[in-house]
């Protein structure tokens, strides 16, 4: 076999292992434990989650529990973790789309100090479920940050636009935090994710004491 056949060889089976593991992670959801809030006690921070295959959700149940939170996830049918479903995040996403149909049950904010709103990063922005979400609620002056997953990285004028979403619809925007998992070979345990959030959350302290105390 010449040199060059046992380059390409290499470069095939690397390409074929990346091809079916990027098909695995956009059509399998990523199980987490389910959440149960640490105390009996009132929450004063609602945690909402949108996930397409489990990783943010996982994230946002770390934040949930890091608040003493509730957590309430919601399910945006167009975004199934099938190929179609992929194919619709990713047109929607490029398309800037701020709607999209969901599903979640009754919320009212008002009785919240904090909401955490925790989305995966779909083109360089939160994804569609999180806008539509956002557009559909009244904040009532409630405190607002946003927490997002990401492989790589995000665009800043797109959560600049993000937040004044928030703020149209009577919401105080905060801050966010981006949490980059890395692709394909080099990506984060979902342990290593974990301990990320609550260690971005933790360093925000001061913050937190002010807004809940
Ligand atoms: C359509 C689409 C677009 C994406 N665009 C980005 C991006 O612009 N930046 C980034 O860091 N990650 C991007 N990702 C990766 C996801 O944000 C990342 O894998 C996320 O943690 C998945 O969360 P989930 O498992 O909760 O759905 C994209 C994923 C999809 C499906």
């Amino acid at each position: 076999m010449s040199k060059w056949m046992i380059i390409l060889a290499i470069f095939s089976v690397v390409a074929i292992i990346a091809g079916y593991h990027y098909y695995r992670t956009q059509t399998h959801w990523v199980a987490s434990d389910d959440y149960k809030k640490p105390s009996e006690n009132q929450a004063q921070t609602l945690v909402v989650s949108y996930s397409r295959t489990g990783n943010t959700e996982a994230a946002a149940k770390e934040a949930a529990k890091f608040f003493d939170a509730d957590l309430i996830t919601i399910q945006a049918p167009a975004y199934i973790n099938d190929l179609s479903g992929l194919k619709q995040a990713s047109d929607d996403a490029m398309a800037e789309l701020e709607t999209t149909d969901l599903i979640h049950e009754p919320i009212d904010l008002q009785q919240y100090d904090l909401i955490i709103l925790s989305t995966p990063t779909w083109w360089f922005r939160p994804a569609v479920p999180m806008w539509a979400f956002v557009n559909s609620q009244q904040f009532y002056g409630k405190k607002v940050f946003l927490m997002m997953t990401g492989n790589s990285r995000y665009e800043p004028a797109m959560i600049e636009k993000f937040a004044d979403r928030v703020t149209a619809q009577n919401g105080e925007y905060l801050d966010m935090l981006f949490v980059q998992r890395g692709r394909i070979f080099w990506q984060k345990s979902k342990q290593e994710v974990n301990a990320e959030v609550s260690d971005a959350l933790s360093q925000l302290n001061q913050k937190w004491e002010d807004i809940l105390n």
